[in-house]
């Protein structure tokens, strides 16, 4: 069985990513500081696979004790990093924080992986750094834009970092995996996404306001230049994005990429926008949400969705699971934590 660092593994994406790689046959350790996540977690992943994965409380800032989370751990297989910090107005009002959290770790987990020849490493990077695209869907080798929040920079600069590494030592072997929207939950409704706070993102926001936790959903202008004039994305379930992650790593650990540096867009290839959202969310939970439309969201894309050719062709991958499953099983996730 071969050993799979998961640094922030207990996060949204992480927990999702930590299920199907123990249900691929994958022995898993987790990292995490629970600085946006819980033990409860490890519960959720475990009540699913049955198999508690090995778990240590550990912030990756603290140089020494990554030094020493290596010196304890032997023969991992490959790292997958998850962990970092992803609130984009937050990143604005902390950028010290949000630099030191998602770049000195990146660092020093790759000073330890070159310690200890560990040559297969999987990065959480997202369609952020593509900013607003020249055109549609976009492929992997549209411009990096400028960032437009600290966040966004610190995955432009992770990926530099990760291609400046590759290039000195051969025999490292990375992916980058820039995704785009991630939503929904496990299908077991154990294990979903946890936001601290008001909810940022949309779907977490629309199962809070169905729950009566908020009052309504604030959409954010409905005066761009779409088909119906809000915003569009591209919605990928957890779950295949999950997936992703595993069928990544078996492409490095049968040496099988054809560069030692390989970036794919994670998506779903096709454009959903904020009120096609809320009117699926309707659908499939028989429900009415209140909504308003408002300003638009200062530094919001207009419309974004993948191109998603690369992955399908080289990875064998595809997203399988439709915007309908994905906003259930949000929904289902929602009702179970709120015990409803
Ligand atoms: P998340 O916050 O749910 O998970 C991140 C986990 O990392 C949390 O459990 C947190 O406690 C842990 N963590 C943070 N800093 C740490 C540190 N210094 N040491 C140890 N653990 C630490 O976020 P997520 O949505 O699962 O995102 C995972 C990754 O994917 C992040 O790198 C994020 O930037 C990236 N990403 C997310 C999205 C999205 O929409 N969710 C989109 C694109 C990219
Ligand atoms: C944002 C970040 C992205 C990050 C991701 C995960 C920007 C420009 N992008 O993606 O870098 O990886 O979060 O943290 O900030 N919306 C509403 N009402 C709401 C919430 C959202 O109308 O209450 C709309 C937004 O305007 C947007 C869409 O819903 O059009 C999706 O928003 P969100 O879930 O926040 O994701 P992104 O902005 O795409």
């Amino acid at each position: 069985m071969k050993k799979i660092l998961v640094t922030g593994g207990l996060g949204y994406i992480g927990s999702h990513t930590v299920v199907e790689l123990q249900n691929s046959g994958f022995e898993v350790i987790i990292i995490d500081n629970l600085s946006n996540s819980s033990l409860n977690v490890l519960e959720g992943i475990t009540s699913i696979t049955k198999k508690p994965p090995v778990f240590e409380r550990l912030d990756l800032r603290i140089k020494a004790d990554v030094i020493d989370f290596f010196q304890r751990h032997e023969n991992i297989a490959g790292v997958i990093h998850f962990a970092a910090s992803k609130a984009v107005g937050e990143s604005v009002a902390q950028p010290l924080y949000y630099y030191e959290n998602n770049i000195s770790t990146l660092i020093y987990l790759l000073q330890e992986c070159k310690a200890h020849s560990i040559n297969n490493f999987i990065f959480s990077s997202s369609c952020t750094v593509y900013g607003e695209p020249d055109s549609l869907p976009i492929t992997e080798e549209a411009p990096v834009k400028k960032a437009t929040s600290p966040y966004g920079n610190t995955k432009q600069i992770s990926e530099e970092i990760l291609e400046d590494t590759c290039s000195v030592h051969p025999q490292f072997r990375c992916i980058a995996l820039r995704y785009f929207n991630p939503i929904g939950a496990h299908d077991s409704a154990m294990i979903g996404e946890l936001p601290v706070g008001v909810p940022q993102n949309l779907v977490p926001f629309i199962t809070q306001t169905a729950a009566g936790v908020r009052k309504e959903l604030a959409i954010f202008g409905n005066d761009y230049n779409t088909s119906d004039g809000s915003c569009i994305r591209d919605y990928i379930h957890v779950v295949d994005l999950a997936k992703a992650h595993v069928v990544a790593l078996e492409r490095l650990l049968k040496k099988a990429n054809a560069s030692n540096f390989e970036i794919f867009n994670v998506g779903t290839g096709k454009g959903t926008s904020v009120l096609e959202i809320v009117e699926a969310f309707e659908a499939v939970s028989e429900l009415k949400l209140p909504y308003r439309i408002v300003e638009r969201r200062p530094g919001d894309v207009v419309s974004v969705y993948a191109d998603t050719t690369k992955a399908n062709e080289i990875l064998e991958w595809k997203a399988e699971r439709s915007l309908k499953d994905a906003l259930s099983s949000a929904w289902k996730w929602e009702q179970h934590i709120r015990n409803l």
